[in-house]
């Protein structure tokens, strides 16, 4: 990787990294990018660090090298966030650098102590402190706790108005080294990092839509030229985009999200399958897409990537041992876990003698309290007849025309957007 100046002080140090499941649990086949920043005054700050998966932190230093920051030349470490895909490589550092201050929220000083045995040379901020770096350069900190960790900060550059979030704004997908930038990206290549900011969303920050929505509002009142994040391409051209990316991403969980249906499907022996052709076709009649997916044959990933942006859900799988077919059963819970709070729904699947998936899934999503609106399902025994396909297009139908209806009554962050 190759570093480059994201403005005149401020350079960026990257490695993309692959063949891993994102916090151990999410493919990321486009790979991910982890971004750290040097940023210059008379004084040194590097904002954000990296993993120490294989030969990451090394890439990082070995940047440094390239652009003639030696270690000892970095005065100040700024841990926004104190996840280890950001803060891992501070032990190889510390080895390497010795003595340096560290700035971080309070929140964050226990985990220093609790990952990396760092206790010395913390030094504790909060909204509103600044770190003066000289030559007219001074950082100015803002928590925005539980974006993603209870102890996350942003930093902001008063000298540039860059704006460093970390998480925040981050999307997976690796970046090339020629192209970091959003004035350096073909339109067709930012909608490629709009569409692993999705899923990246979908999965890691879904449940903190609400701190998400905070923050935005917190750092509303801020000039931001630029915006800096811990993982995806820097934006300057336009950073209002990927802030409207975000509020319109936040508001999903509540609904309506885009007008367009999830259709999760599982089947053992072929019954309930026998269904989805039929709605899936009802559905797009309607002038409505379709997403759909087998589970437990696609990652749950995919999945919540799916149904975090459509505003209408099909659930169809059997019963299985007198409940829910157990990898659905799984899929739904986490849906659950990642605040996806309204949706329009329909329901259809297979049994064999007594059933029990409907029951379970209306007593779970009782318990959740979830504010999903379902259409009469379709439940049957065996093989569905003909009459029970028909009626499974008719509910298709209907589901689709409710969403058309949601999306134009409330559709605002949804499919305004589109
Ligand atoms: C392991 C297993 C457990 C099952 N448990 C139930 C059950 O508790 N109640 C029921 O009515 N049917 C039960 N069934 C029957 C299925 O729900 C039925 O075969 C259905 O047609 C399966 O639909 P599918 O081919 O879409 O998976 C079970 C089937 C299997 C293989
Ligand atoms: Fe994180
Ligand atoms: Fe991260």
């Amino acid at each position: 990787m190759r570093t480059t100046e994201v403005s005149e002080g401020i350079f960026r140090l990257s490695a993309n990294v692959k063949d891993i499941l994102f916090e151990g649990i999410w493919p990321i086949p486009n790979g991910v990018a982890m971004n750290s920043y040097v940023v210059k005054g008379k004084k040194c700050a590097i904002i954000d660090g990296v993993c120490d998966w294989d030969g990451v932190p090394e890439t990082l230093f070995a940047q440094l090298d390239e652009m003639n920051v030696k270690l000892t030349d970095i005065d100040y470490v700024i841990v926004n966030h104190m996840e280890p895909d950001h803060s891992g490589w501070l032990r190889a550092f510390k080895e390497i650098r010795g003595t340096f201050t560290i700035y971080c929220s309070e929140k964050a000083k226990p985990l220093l102590e609790a990952f990396y045995g760092i206790h010395d040379d913390v030094h504790v901020v909060k909204s509103g402190d600044t770190l003066d770096l000289g030559a007219g350069r001074v950082l100015v900190f803002q928590d925005i706790p539980n974006v993603h960790w209870p102890e996350t900060m942003a930093t902001y550059d008063t000298l540039s108005k860059t704006l460093f979030p970390c998480d925040a704004f981050g999307s997976f997908g690796s970046v090339s080294d020629d192209a970091p930038y959003d004035d350096t990206l073909t339109e067709e290549q930012i909608q490629f990092f709009e569409r692993e900011m999705e899923r990246y969303y979908a999965n890691i920050v879904a449940a903190f839509s609400h701190p998400t929505k905070q923050a935005i509002a917190k750092l509303g009142g801020i000039e931001i030229k630029t915006i800096a994040p811990g993982h995806g391409i820097v934006w300057r051209k336009d950073p209002g985009r990927v802030i409207r990316d975000y509020v319109r991403l936040a508001e999903y969980g509540n609904g309506p999200a885009k007008p367009e249906v999830a259709v999760i499907w599982a089947s053992m022996y072929g019954m309930t399958e026998l269904g989805i052709a039929p709605v899936v076709e009802a559905i797009e009649a309607e002038g409505v897409p379709t997403h759909v997916y087998r589970v437990p044959e696609t990652e749950m990933s995919f999945v919540l990537d799916a149904v975090w942006k459509c505003s209408g859900v099909v659930l169809a799988m059997p019963t299985y041992e007198y409940k829910i077919f157990p990898p659905m059963f799984a899929v739904i819970d986490e849906m659950f876990k990642k605040r996806i709070v309204r949706r329009k729904a329909f329901r259809f699947g297979s049994y064999g003698w007594s059933g029990g998936a409907q029951k379970e899934l209306d007593e779970t999503m009782a318990r959740l309290r979830g504010k999903w609106d379902f259409i009469e399902p379709v439940e049957f025994k065996g093989r569905p007849t003909d009459a029970d396909l028909d009626l499974i297009r008719e509910r298709g139908r209907e589901l689709a025309r409710e969403v058309k209806r949601w999306c134009l009554a409330e559709g605002g962050a949804g499919s305004a957007a589109e």
